[in-house]
């Protein structure tokens, strides 16, 4: 939601802030903007759109020429995405960059309206803008201390003060803000991507910290000015891994980037062929004591921790429930200190699963978060991390963090079980053994890319899709369906095929096809006769199945086989179909894959 990057050194500022924004239009893609100071002045472009433009704007009339600057690029909350709400806000005196929400911009609004002053934007920052403004008495970091007392909500924020060229502030709470150091110029950016280019040396700033940065210097201080000793950190993450490497889009790279994905997340969580969670600080007494698992999470995180519920529930025999974290922030939910309550974001910044680790702690759960951003506020927040290490994910529609929260999801699975005596030694270590083995299987797995190219071509002109599965396949469908309507744009809905004829099945036409998974030996059947059910009533149907499975002819029009390997981990390998798929579909209709419409990558508001 929204990407803010600033830049102070001797390289040209407009280059260097719309590189750094182009590795974060993951975030927002509705207008950009950047503001340099050139020859004393603060000199605005931003322009509706994508960053490109921005870029063509500038390219025709003027680029701000300069070494000091902020960028922005947004995901519109507040006023439509327009020129005029593009960031960055402001007069001729202070201009902001902002990521996140004002909660009391209409108070503040009010308050500074009554004192005179304009608005030519909808948005909640220039209320922001304009306090910093009106509080401004010569010294930045006061001004800051005085503005960030006044205004409620979660923000980060690149400041310039006219009055200070060549220097750039920036102070942030519940939104993400690191600061990238380098030789003789230094950086601020919502994400480490956008900096890795110039340095993988970074700060987090805490909230309400607040930073004074220099060419030649980085200080962070307190509101009342005290200086604060901070560590530097260094990125793990390279450059390439932020760039498409040669595929068309992050989509298709970071599908094919999983055998290895999930490779680098477990081996460490391996020792000596069992499960090891404790390097994470999940210990063996830990885990025998909790009474019962929450998982709470979004989208397709939410999907992973479905598939860690039927999991855990079937192997370890411990109560999960799987929830959405908008749904349980606000249900007062049963949870106590016995509890273990697991939070799992990609982002490790979504508002709604944040807020939802804020609840558990209060009622004093243990708190452990399944995160890929490092240093990111679940991560940092909970009591206990497991990082999985997908690398950076651009692509708006999530696959490959999605398969990195499944492997974390089985080997917890696999270890509970073991700890409370549900399975023995060797029957864990069968299962940990297959798990080591996927990455193997997924390389099979994704050969299957033109047999998913063709079954999307067949899918281009419904205007509607089902998926169907029971047990982990349901799971599973929920995914496949998400990602599909996400990307191209075709409604689709998952169900559990048992439930179809109790409404659903009158939706059934010729021009509905369904995607049947059934994957799982004991359902298998089942799940055949509901797919007969629908094919009898003229939908045209795919089915994902294991590469085993005798199926009269007839039963599908397309068949999609992977390999046989343990029921329990399938959906591991179904995932990848699953994403061919939408896809494929959404390249063949043209759609912009990378970057669909309405959605931003990390959501940071409510
Ligand atoms: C869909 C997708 C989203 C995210 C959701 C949670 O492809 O990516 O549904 O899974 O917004 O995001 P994180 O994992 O960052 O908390």
């Amino acid at each position: 939601m929204c990407g803010i990057v600033g830049y102070v050194g001797e390289r040209e500022c407009a280059d260097v802030l719309v590189d750094g924004l182009k590795k974060l239009e993951y975030r927002g893609y509705d207008s950009a903007g950047i503001a340099v100071f050139e020859n004393g002045k603060i000199v605005v472009e931003k322009s509706k759109g994508k960053l490109q433009d921005l870029v063509d704007k500038m390219a025709k009339e003027k680029k701000p020429e300069g070494h000091c600057g902020i960028g922005h690029t947004r995901w519109a909350t507040h006023g439509e995405p327009s020129d005029i709400n593009s960031h960055p806000h402001g007069n001729k005196r202070v201009s902001i960059v902002h990521n996140g929400i004002i909660e009391n911009y209409k108070e503040i609004k009010d308050f500074l309206l009554d004192q005179g002053y304009g608005f030519e934007s909808e948005t909640d920052t220039e209320t922001v803008a304009k306090l910093l403004d009106y509080y401004y008495n010569g010294n930045p970091i006061e001004t800051i201390g005085k503005v960030i007392d006044k205004v409620n909500g979660s923000y980060a924020l690149g400041i310039l003060f006219r009055d200070f060229p060549g220097v750039l502030y920036a102070v942030r709470k519940d939104s993400p803000l690191i600061i990238g150091v380098g030789e003789n110029e230094n950086f601020i950016a919502s994400d480490v991507p956008a900096i890795l280019k110039y340095t993988n040396k970074y700060i987090l700033l805490e909230k309400n910290e607040i930073a004074t940065i220099k060419e030649d210097s980085v200080l962070i201080t307190n509101e009342e000015g005290k200086v604060i000793e901070k560590e530097i950190n260094e990125a793990d993450w390279t450059m390439d891994a932020a760039e498409k490497g040669g595929y068309e889009h992050f989509m298709l790279k970071e599908i094919n980037e999983q055998p290895n994905a999930i490779k680098t997340t477990i081996t460490p969580r391996i020792q000596d062929g069992m499960p090891y969670l404790e390097e994470s600080g999940l210990t063996k007494e830990m885990l025998k004591s909790f009474r019962r698992i929450y998982i709470v999470a979004c989208g397709t995180a939410m999907h992973a921790g479905l598939v860690g519920k039927y999991v855990i529930e079937k192997l370890a025999r411990v109560e999960v429930t799987v929830d959405i974290a908008s749904e349980f922030r606000y249900r007062n939910p049963l949870i106590t200190k016995d509890d273990l309550v697991i939070l799992i974001s990609q982002s490790g910044e979504t508002a709604d699963t944040y807020a939802a680790l804020k609840l558990a702690k209060e009622r004093g759960a243990t708190t452990a978060s399944v995160v890929n951003v490092k240093g990111s506020t679940i991560a940092r927040e909970s009591d206990i991390v497991i990082y999985t290490h997908a690398g950076p994910e651009i692509s708006v529609a999530s696959t490959k963090a999605y398969s990195v929260q499944l492997s974390i999801m089985y080997l917890l699975a696999f270890e509970l079980a073991y700890v409370k005596g549900e399975i023995s030694e060797e029957r864990c270590r069968k299962l940990t053994q297959a798990l080591v083995e996927i990455p193997e299987k997924l390389e099979e797995v994704l050969k299957l890319k033109e047999r998913c190219q063709f079954i999307a071509s067949r899918l281009i002109n419904s205007e509607s899709l089902l998926y169907i599965g029971r047990g982990l396949d349901y799971a599973l469908s929920m995914e496949g369906s998400l990602k599909l309507k996400e990307i191209s744009y075709i409604h689709s809905e998952s169900y559990a095929a048992g439930e179809l004829k109790h409404g659903t099945i009158s939706l059934v036409t010729e021009d509905m096809p369904v995607i049947a998974v059934a994957t799982q030996s004991d359902l298998l059947e089942k799940t055949v006769s509901n797919i007969k059910e629908v094919k009898s009533r003229g939908a045209k149907v795919t089915m994902i199945c294991t590469e085993d499975v005798d199926i009269e002819k007839d039963i599908a029009n397309h068949l999609v086989k992977i390999p046989k390997i343990y029921d329990e981990l399938t959906p591991l390998l179904v995932a990848i179909p699953m994403q061919y798929i939408a896809y494929y579909t959404a390249v063949l209709k043209g759609c912009d894959v990378d970057q669909p419409r309405n959605l931003a990558k990390s959501v940071t508001v409510e």
